[in-house]
C-alpha cells in the first residue's frame, strides 16, 4: 500500500485536526478507495470499509473509523456491539471479511503493537517470574540482556507499584498480574496499545492505582492506546476521545472529546466538564442500549 498522507481529500469530508468519523450519509456514494485515500491530520490507524460478521450476524458493515495519534481512545457502547471484536480486528487476533486497516499508512505487519487481554489470568506465563514475563517479548525480539534489563528496570521505577517482581504469577493478586501484563506490552515501546477493559476484574482501590499507572506512561512517552471499557468514568477519566457505538450492526453513535489536562486526579471526578462530558456519553449510551 503506497503512503496515503499526501492524497487530496474528497470534497464531503470536512478538515480539522479531531478525527471525524464518516458519516453515513458523506460515505454513500464513495467507494472504498476514495475513502481510503483521505484521513484527518494527527490521524494514527484508519478503518475503511469494515465487513465482520460471526456466521449469519452482521457486526460490521462497511465500518470507517480514525483513531487518532498519540490520543487515549476509549471505546464504549452496548454489551456485544463488537468492541473486542473491533480492538482483536485492528491488532490482527481475529479476521474479517472485507476493508482496510493502516497504520500511518502502513500494514500491521509494519508494525509494533502491544496488546493488554482482558483475561489477565491466562495471560501471563505460569512458570516464569513476574519480571521474566517482563522480559520476555524483548528477549523474543532479539535485545541483548543488558538493553533488557535496563528498559525493565526502567518500566520497574517508572510504575512504581508494590509488586515483588521476583514472584511467579500464582504469587501475585489479580491486580498485581494485570499491571505485569501491562508492563509486557509496554515494554516493547508498542507504537499502539490496545487494553480490553483492563480493569474490569481489579478491585476499586487497585483500578484508580492502574488507571493513574497507565495515564502516567501515556504521559511519559505519548504512546497511541486505545482501551475497550465498560465503566464511563474510567473511560472519561482516561481518555482525550470516547467512542460511543451503536447496538449491532455497529456504527459510531458518537465521538465525544474530552480535553481535560493532565495529569487528571482524584479531583477530576467532580470537575464540571467531567460530569458533563460523562453525562453525554450516558445519554447516548442508554439510547443505544434502550433499543435493544
Ligand atoms: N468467536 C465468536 N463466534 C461467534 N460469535 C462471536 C464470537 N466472538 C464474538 N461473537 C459475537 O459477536 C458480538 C460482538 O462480540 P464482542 O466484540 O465480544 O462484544 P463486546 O462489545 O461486548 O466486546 C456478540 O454478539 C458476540 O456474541
Ligand atoms: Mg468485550
Amino acid at each position: 500500500m503506497a503512503n496515503i498522507h499526501l492524497a487530496e481529500k474528497p470534497a464531503t469530508v470536512t478538515a480539522g485536526v479531531v478525527p471525524e468519523p464518516v458519516a453515513e450519509g458523506e460515505r454513500n456514494g464513495r467507494t472504498l478507495e476514495e475513502r481510503l485515500r483521505w484521513f484527518p491530520p494527527n490521524t494514527h490507524i484508519t478503518v475503511r470499509g469494515l465487513d465482520k460478521r460471526f456466521g449469519a450476524e452482521v457486526i460490521y458493515d462497511k465500518f470507517d473509523l480514525n483513531i487518532p495519534r498519540g490520543k487515549i481512545t476509549s471505546i464504549f457502547g452496548p454489551n456485544g456491539c463488537g468492541k473486542s471484536t473491533l480492538v482483536n480486528i485492528i491488532s490482527g487476533l481475529i479476521p474479517y471479511e472485507g476493508g482496510q486497516i493502516l497504520f500511518d499508512g502502513k500494514t500491521l505487519d509494519e508494525t509494533r503493537i502491544g496488546y493488554v487481554f482482558q483475561n489477565y489470568r491466562e495471560a501471563l506465563f505460569p512458570w516464569m517470574r513476574a519480571v521474566d514475563n517482563i522480559h520476555y517479548p524483548l528477549k523474543l525480539m532479539g535485545v541483548p540482556a543488558k538493553e533488557r534489563k535496563r528498559r525493565v528496570d526502567a518500566l520497574i521505577e517508572s510504575f512504581d507499584v508494590p509488586i515483588d517482581f521476583s514472584s511467579y504469577p500464582y504469587q501475585l493478586s489479580g491486580g498485581q498480574m494485570q499491571t505485569i501484563c501491562i508492563m509486557r506490552a509496554l515494554v516493547v515501546e508498542p507504537e499502539v496499545l490496545f487494553l480490553d477493559e483492563p480493569f474490569s476484574a481489579l478491585d476499586y482501590e487497585m483500578s484508580l492505582l492502574m488507571r493513574d499507572r497507565v495515564q502516567r506512561i501515556f504521559q511519559e512517552r505519548g504512546t497511541t492506546m486505545v482501551i475497550v471499557s465498560h465503566d464511563l468514568e474510567d473511560a472519561v477519566w482516561l481518555s482525550d476521545y470516547v467512542l460511543l457505538l451503536t447496538r449491532k450492526p455497529t456504527r459510531i453513535a458518537e465521538f465525544v472529546e474530552y480535553d481535560a489536562p493532565r495529569p487528571r486526579t482524584d479531583d477530576t471526578v467532580s470537575d464540571a466538564k467531567f460530569i458533563r462530558v460523562k453525562k453525554r456519553c450516558l445519554d447516548i449510551f442508554l439510547k443505544e442500549a434502550a433499543l435493544r
